[in-house]
């Protein structure tokens, strides 16, 4: 859709940009001419993505892992100082694998929990004091685990209910530095990793797709278009929420993909 937001002279960092919704966010700003930052483990995915937003804006890319709070502070620290502060944060990074929670070991459950819900803290941590001014905005990407309990998902649920907590405290923490943080929740989204690992049949594409009240997949211009609005001065009023982006699919239909995840798995 055409983009109705004009960032211009604004310096959006995201966090896991390099691929997916995450990008997808990366090249809503992009176009809405802010100037961009991206981070991720892969070089190669940083590299790709700085060419693809290059055609919009001034992009710069960084390769750390989220789970190294060193790495993040030095290319935070990079981007902000290179362009004088990050008027918007997006924080996306995320791992997921489809397990029983007896079919997982402590290091799988941790490895997940310090990507998702550690990494968030340390991001936002990081770029705080580059942040700290009115008209800030952060945008933490969740998802319906956080609030729907899923079989073969205990260790995302348990992160992405923390991600939406440390959304809530540090709405409630930044608020009189202007610095205003909320949560996007997507439903499923076409095309993306995350639904390639939760739904990796056709079956169970068609499955999914059926239960969203919206008849349809989300697309990454459905969570950009938020991730515009909720950075926006439209949204001015708006921190400690948790937007749900999804076709309705939360209000019923995400539990039953547990179900088939459970049926098909070996375990
Ligand atoms: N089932 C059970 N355990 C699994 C697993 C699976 N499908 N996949 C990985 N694990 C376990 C590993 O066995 C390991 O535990 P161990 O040391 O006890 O054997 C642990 O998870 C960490 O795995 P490793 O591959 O070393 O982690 P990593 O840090 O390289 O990668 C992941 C992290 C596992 C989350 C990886 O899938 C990833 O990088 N994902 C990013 C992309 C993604 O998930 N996108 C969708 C976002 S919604
Ligand atoms: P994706 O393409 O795999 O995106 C994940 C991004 O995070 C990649 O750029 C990845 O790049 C980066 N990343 C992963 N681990 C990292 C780490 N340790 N340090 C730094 N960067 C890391 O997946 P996606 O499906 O688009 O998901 C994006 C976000 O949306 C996630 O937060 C996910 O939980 C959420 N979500 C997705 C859906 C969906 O339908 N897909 C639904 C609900 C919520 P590298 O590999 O280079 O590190």
């Amino acid at each position: 859709m055409t983009v109705p937001f004009d960032f211009s002279g604004q310096n959006v960092l995201v966090i896991g940009g390099t691929s997916g919704i995450n990008l997808g966010i990366a090249q809503g700003f992009a176009k809405a001419g802010a100037k961009l930052g991206v981070i991720s483990r892969s070089q190669e995915k940083v590299d790709a993505a700085v060419t693809l937003l290059s055609k919009h804006t001034d992009a710069m890319g960084f390769s750390a892992d989220v789970r190294d709070y060193e790495a993040i502070d030095s290319c935070t620290r990079e981007f902000s100082e290179h362009l004088g502060s990050i008027d918007v944060l997006v924080s996306g990074a995320a791992g997921n694998f489809p397990a029983a929670a007896n079919a997982m070991s402590a290091n799988g459950f941790k490895a997940v929990m310090d990507i998702d819900l550690l990494g968030t803290f340390q991001v936002l941590r990081c770029a705080y004091s580059f942040l700290k001014k009115p008209g800030s905005a952060v945008i933490n990407i969740s998802a319906p685990q956080a609030f729907q309990p899923m079989e073969m998902q205990a260790h995302v649920c348990a992160a992405k209910a923390g991600v939406d907590m440390l959304t809530r405290v540090l709405a409630m923490e930044w608020g009189l530095e202007g610095i205003r943080v909320n949560s996007i929740v997507p439903g499923p989204i076409s095309d993306t990793e995350g639904m390639a690992r939760l739904a990796p049949t056709e079956k169970m594409q068609q499955a999914v797709t059926a239960s969203v009240p919206l008849g349809r997949q989300g697309t990454k211009d459905d969570i950009a278009d938020a991730a515009l609005f909720l950075a926006s001065p439209l949204a001015s009023y708006i921190t400690g929420a948790i937007l749900p982006v999804d076709g309705g699919w939360s209000l019923s239909g995400f539990s039953s993909l547990g179900n088939a995840l459970k049926a098909k798995s070996p375990t």
